[in-house]
């Protein structure tokens, strides 16, 4: 896996964030089983809870083109204009990441630069998640 290339482009897609109400700027770049890539960026809404994280935003362009298979994804938010920090999915897009993975086995990286980053397996970060029995992808 090129993360160096994956954490560049969540670095692009946060170029694209929608953010005027938090200024709080996140981009995502998620990476198939078969070294696709589909990006993502937060999309706000003036009525709030339509918010959507760029996370969420990545997974549902993937999935609504067909593509379920994911092996990692990188993370890359932070205010505005400022460094930028770790910034972690929130629980709902976890959640959403382990409706379309194998948590111990897919990947999220969060980072501040190419260079800076922290990998962490989804099952370390959403080690009980909801499934329904008999659930398959
Ligand atoms: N946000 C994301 O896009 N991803 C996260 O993992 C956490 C939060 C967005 C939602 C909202 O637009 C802004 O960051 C502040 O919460």
């Amino acid at each position: 896996m090129d993360t160096n290339k994956l954490i560049n482009k969540a670095m692009e897609a946060r170029l694209n964030s929608y953010s005027p109400y938090s200024n709080f700027q996140v981009g995502a770049a998620l990476l198939t089983s078969d070294s696709r890539i589909y990006t993502g960026c937060n999309i706000e809404s003036a009525s709030f809870s339509p918010t959507n994280c760029a996370e969420r935003t990545a997974v549902f362009k993937a999935v609504s083109e067909g593509v379920r298979d994911f092996s990692a994804i990188a993370v890359t938010g932070g205010p505005r204009g400022q460094f930028l920090e770790y910034c972690f999915p929130c629980g709902v897009c976890l959640q959403v990441l382990s409706e379309f993975t194998e948590p111990d086995i897919f990947l999220v990286i969060t980072a501040k630069s190419p260079d800076d980053f922290q990998t962490f397996s989804l099952s370390r970060l959403l080690p009980y998640g909801f499934r329904l029995p008999g659930r398959r992808v």
